[in-house]
């Protein structure tokens, strides 16, 4: 080897001391249990007598970075892949106060040390605003983060996380390990003022990033807390610092490292735990010179901002304001919120109403998270007397199930209102249907049958089949719906109850509607199955006949449907009877069957008449229907209207009713 040869080595390697980046550190691999008398490059940071890394001091908006003071070169040669690299470091969160602090530190593997350009807050000292996330930023870290920022998607404001090149991170955990006895997840608090110890390693034959961590008295669990593929080739530059980046926000804190080992293609030293220098006590609540400016204006805008939220939920509170009695605790999840009813309804904007019913309006609706299409009946109450009975029986109600019931999904009460909220049913009410002006579908015969043998079924269940005898009270074409199947589905139950209870019991009012009330309610005012029967037979002459059950035949007459049919039927021609409408396209079978069953239900004499289950068994054909005569039944008809005073319960209850019967009435007196 010539002179010249020894003298152009010499340059070299002078060459290579000058210029960091081509002199990496060929011994890759350092500890440090305390940094007294360490030489590490930092700004922002300090080490303090006792030996302890102070990332941040108590500043708040500060910055703070220290880094092994010379770079590593972390591949083997020039572009090739990043190698493996295995590092661990004992830290502590210290802020002033015990549940609040920010923002956090990370150890970073980076190209440069100067951040001048990073922020501290949420950006941890290592990035800002524009630079975030860019490609061009090469760094990597392992960040212990204290609160949730959700514009870096943050999982919580306890988490441990991996980043690549900005804030947001590959893959996070809460902070906390997995006990090698029991396997059982033991949260970590960052800010809880104890040390913990933090290990990362890469593996680049797999690519794989490996995060654990642990209390200080407690080894490396052997359950790592979360692991990340990542190809760091891409990040990591071949030659790179490693160190601690770190930020504060408003909050005086201090991150402090006490211990840190680190290794290139080989595991980290171990940290010798005895000799990590002790951390500072926390005494009482430090009073520094910008607290104490800031404390007050934070105070001030505090206040401002507590008004200003307060006047707002005060107005929200206004709006959706609710009446809520002890009481409902156990309706609970049969509530609804009035706020939901009234996005669902878009505020029961009236492009919503659906309809207009003896009880109140019907809005259709959506429901603002599950999507499900409603309907809300807005029922005015004044009363509160008998409510938490009638709340009760809508929420039983709420629990019967079957084909042929709207189902009632819940309720809400507002001073003076009540929400009954139900599955919205697309085709409408029965009665639109056999009643529609000329051009308008009309319901076939099938479809007819099919609904009075669904209704049928729907109350012998609910007569005989749950667990008591519940009475619909108010069943008629109105209440009968039809669902997107064209399936009859009974509707508003229980309602007619609720003035029941309003009423003084002296008085005997009867609910219901006219036409569809058996005439022992007269009497008795007594709901029974069979006043449920009764209205059911009406219910079945109407659909067959497709009239209603009182007609306004002229301004000064009305004519029963019952008695036009016996009449008909008189004369001899039953069939005579079946809605016209239907252009002879029926089974004549069903028909008549149906008219006779019709007539029968609707017997004036409650005794006379069958119970559901029987009518079940006449519609499908399995029990004959009795012999009966039209004369027979219209003499009982007729003596009974004239006699029993049909007029007397007319009035009572015609407050109680608002559709086309009532006012049919009312002209006609
Ligand atoms: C710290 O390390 C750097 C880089 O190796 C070196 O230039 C400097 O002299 C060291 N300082 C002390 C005080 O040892
Ligand atoms: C904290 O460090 C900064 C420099 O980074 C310094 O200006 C400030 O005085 C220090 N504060 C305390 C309380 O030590
Ligand atoms: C390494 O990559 C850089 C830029 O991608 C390229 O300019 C250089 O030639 C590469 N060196 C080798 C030895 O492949
Ligand atoms: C640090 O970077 C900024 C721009 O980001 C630059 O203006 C400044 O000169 C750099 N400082 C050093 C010491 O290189
Ligand atoms: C990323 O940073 C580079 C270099 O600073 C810059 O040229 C580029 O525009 C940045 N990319 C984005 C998406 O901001
Ligand atoms: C740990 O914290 C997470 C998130 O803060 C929480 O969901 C979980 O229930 C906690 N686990 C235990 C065991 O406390
Ligand atoms: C990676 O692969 C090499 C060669 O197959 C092997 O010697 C080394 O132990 C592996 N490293 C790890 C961390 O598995
Ligand atoms: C990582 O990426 C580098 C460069 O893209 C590639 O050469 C290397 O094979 C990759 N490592 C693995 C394990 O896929």
């Amino acid at each position: 080897m010539s002179s010249s040869t020894l003298v152009l080595l010499q340059l070299l390697y002078l060459i290579s001391l000058i210029l960091p980046a081509f002199s990496a550190n060929d011994d890759n691999q350092f500890a440090y249990s305390g940094f007294s008398g360490a030489n590490l490059t930092m700004d922002g940071a300090t080490i303090t007598s006792g030996g302890l890394l102070e990332l941040t001091n108590g500043t708040v908006q500060q910055k703070g970075h220290a880094f092994y003071p010379v770079p590593l070169r972390f591949v083997r040669s020039p572009n090739g892949s990043v190698l493996s690299f295995s590092a661990s470091f004992v830290f502590a969160i210290l802020s002033v106060y015990t549940d609040l602090s920010a923002h956090g530190m990370a150890f970073v593997i980076v190209p440069s040390m100067n951040f001048s350009a990073a922020l501290p807050g949420q950006f941890l000292g290592l990035a800002n605003i524009q630079s975030n996330g860019n490609s061009s930023n090469h760094f990597f870290a392992v960040e212990l983060d204290t609160i949730q920022n959700k514009e870096f998607g943050d999982i919580n404001a306890n988490h441990a996380g991996v980043n690549m090149n900005g804030l947001r991170s590959e893959q996070s955990y809460y902070a906390g390990y997995y006990d090698d006895k029991d396997g059982n997840f033991h949260n970590l608090s960052l800010i809880s003022r104890e040390a913990m110890q933090v290990w990362v390693d890469y593996d680049s034959n797999n690519t794989q990033i490996t995060v654990a961590m642990a209390p200080i008295k407690v080894a490396r669990p052997m359950k790592p807390l979360f692991t990340a593929s990542y190809n760091l080739t891409s990040v990591i530059t071949d030659v790179a610092y490693v160190g601690f980046s770190s930020a504060t926000g408003t909050i005086n804190v201090r991150h402090c490292v006490l211990g840190w080992s680190f290794a290139i293609n080989s595991p980290a030293s171990a940290i010798n735990l005895g000799k990590l220098p002790k951390l500072p006590r926390m005494g009482p609540k430090p009073r520094s010179k910008v607290l104490e400016i800031v404390l007050p204006v934070a105070t001030a805008s505090f206040v401002l901002t507590v008004g200003i939220i307060g006047l707002v939920l005060i107005r929200r509170h206004m709006r959706y304001t609710e009446l809520r009695e002890d009481w409902e605790v156990e309706f609970g999840p049969h509530r609804f919120s009035y706020k939901d009813l009234y996005h669902a309804t878009e505020g029961f904007k009236n492009e919503n109403l659906l309809g207009v019913g003896g009880f109140g309006r019907v809005y259709k609706g959506t429901l603002p998270v599950s999507k499900l299409e409603i309907a809300v009946k807005r029922v005015c109450h004044e009363s509160r007397q008998g409510m938490k009975e009638f709340v009760a029986e809508i929420v039983s109600i709420g629990r019967l199930q079957h084909h042929n019931l709207v189902q009632l999904l819940g309720y809400c009460r507002r001073r003076g209102e009540l929400f009954l909220v139900y599955d919205y049913m697309p085709n409408g009410s029965v009665d639109k249907y056999i009643h529609s002006i000329e051009g308008k579908t009309i319901l076939t015969w099938a479809q007819r049958w099919h609904i009075i043998k669904g209704i049928a079924s729907c109350l012998v269940y609910l007569h005989e089949e749950w667990e008591k005898a519940v009475i619909h009270r108010d069943i008629k074409a109105s209440n009968v719906l039809l669902d997107g199947d064209m399936n009859g589905r009974l509707g508003d139950f229980g309602l007619a109850r609720l003035y029941d209870h309003d009423d003084d019991p002296q008085t005997t009012h009867v609910v219901g509607t006219i036409g569809y009330l058996a005439p022992e309610l007269g009497h008795t005012s007594k709901a029974t199955p069979l006043t449920d029967v009764f209205a059911f037979g009406m219910f079945v002459l109407e659909v067959a006949c497709g009239q209603r059950p009182i007609n306004q035949s002229s301004l000064d007459s009305q004519t029963m449907l019952v008695d036009w049919v016996l009449e008909q039927w008189n004369k001899g021609s039953l069939v005579s009877t079946v809605d016209s409408r239907l252009e002879g396209n029926y089974n004549v079978r069903e028909a008549v069957l149906a008219i006779n069953l019709g007539l029968l239900c609707s017997h004036p004499f409650a005794n006379a008449r069958p119970s559901m289950r029987q009518v079940i068994h006449y519609l499908d054909g399995s029990i004959p229907l009795p012999e009966m005569s039209p004369t027979d039944l219209s003499y009982h008809m007729m003596t009974i209207m004239q006699n029993e005073g049909f007029d007397e319960y007319i009035m009572t209850s015609s407050s109680m009713v608002s559709n086309g019967t009532a006012s049919a009435i009312s002209n006609g007196r």
